[in-house]
């Protein structure tokens, strides 16, 4: 595996990956200086502005006036960024890992969890005085100070009452217990639900890794949609032994029970909740789309090019595993015991050194390669 140019010691402060699960993780705030050594940003203002604009990229411009929010969503004209005044407002800009292969580095690099609890690097541009307001978010998050210096508040406060009528979340009583100023490469990790408020002191950018964590409503809303599909039953409605009901228009008990009784014959083994869980948790967002090659190489040379640099996943292909069974992109494939071997490689590195490849190997890899969903590793 190569190494990561933010190795996990690094980002915990020391702390094994174990002790910072057992103590922190979910449980309190962790600061750790010097999370990343050295860290000048991924990006500057002019990229994140770029990318504002883009109709592939959420982004989101929050501004406040005289103790009044406002939030507008992207993509936004370069004119609008602008014209943006010295103080008062924040760019936020989600899912940069998508377009940035350091920035998928980057948030791949916290591997102490499996990657399905990932959700995306956010990166923000706030002048001095700029933040987006005391508020508490529902998932973890790190976040890592690049451009310039962050005065972060925080307030283990149990009081999480919003602001009615604001257009974004902002705590009605934020009552800050601790404060730290944060430079380049420094991090804050906040668990779920931990009040929090950011000041740009200056002009500064921060880094936030976020987690993905569904509701239970989610989770059975879409299995049940996954049902739909593989639900095969057999039988239908039949009443050989019918009696005259005294009201026609009524749904009588017999009925009631024969509709449960098909109800109950919805079942599901756990190879079908993997098989959902392995597609539900790779699907990329509704605005992801890849880009397949305009020119794309032909099998043998791309296996060449594929056994002398290695490959990359593309950085919003989502590759996660269970067993043999691999999940790419909300898509499923059942790979032999060498191919999958190999592909576990790939998925927890985002990563294949360049090797000799099996001919099954590199037929899936060049379908995949047709499709945008990985790169021979030096481009
Ligand atoms: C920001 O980057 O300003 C917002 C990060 C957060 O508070 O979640
Ligand atoms: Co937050």
């Amino acid at each position: 595996m190569t190494t990561s140019p933010y190795p996990l010691k690094n980002l915990l402060g020391g702390l094994s990956p174990e002790r910072f699960l057992a103590e922190y993780w979910q449980k309190k705030p962790l600061l750790v200086r010097q999370a990343i050594p050295g860290f000048q940003g991924l990006l500057g203002q002019a990229e994140l502005f770029d990318l504002a604009c883009r109709d592939d990229a959420e982004s989101r411009l929050v501004r406040t006036n005289r103790g009044r929010w406002t939030l507008d969503h992207g993509p936004f004209e370069p004119a609008t960024l602008d014209s943006l005044p010295r103080r008062g407002w924040s760019l936020l800009v989600q899912g940069v890992n998508h377009f940035l292969p350091a920035a998928d580095r980057l948030l791949h690099s916290f591997s102490f969890a499996p990657y399905a609890r990932l959700d995306d690097l956010m990166v923000s541009f706030a002048p001095d005085g700029g933040g987006v307001g005391p508020h508490f978010d529902s998932y973890d998050v790190f976040l890592i100070q690049g451009l310039g210096r962050r005065r972060w508040e925080i307030s283990a406060q149990t009081d999480l009452e919003l602001v009615e009528d604001a257009p974004l979340r902002i705590l009605k009583r934020f009552q800050a217990k601790q404060a730290w100023e944060l430079e380049p490469g420094d991090m804050l990790y906040l668990p779920p639900k931990y009040a929090h408020n950011g000041i740009a002191l200056g002009d500064c950018m921060t880094y936030s890794v976020g987690f993905r964590a569904p509701s239970s409503q989610e989770i059975a809303t879409q299995f049940l949609v996954y049902l739909q599909d593989k639900l095969a039953l057999a039988g239908r409605y039949a009443d050989p032994r019918l009696k005259r009901p005294r009201h026609p228009a009524e749904i009588g008990e017999a009925m009631l029970q024969q509709i449960e009784a098909m109800i109950a014959k919805i079942r599901w083994k756990r190879t079908d909740i993997a098989d959902f869980a392995g597609r539900y948790l790779s699907e990329p967002k509704a605005h992801i789309f890849f880009d397949p090659p305009a020119r794309p190489l032909g099998l043998a040379a791309f296996r060449q090019q594929a056994e002398k640099h290695g490959l990359r996943l593309d950085s919003r292909t989502l590759l996660l595993f269970k067993g043999s069974h691999f999940f790419l992109n909300g898509e499923s494939l059942r790979a032999t015991p060498d191919t999958a071997a190999m592909l576990r490689k790939l998925a927890d590195a985002r990563r294949l050194e360049a090797t000799a490849l099996p001919d099954d190997l590199a037929d899936i890899l060049y379908a995949w390669y047709r499709l945008g969903y990985l790169h021979p590793a030096h481009r």
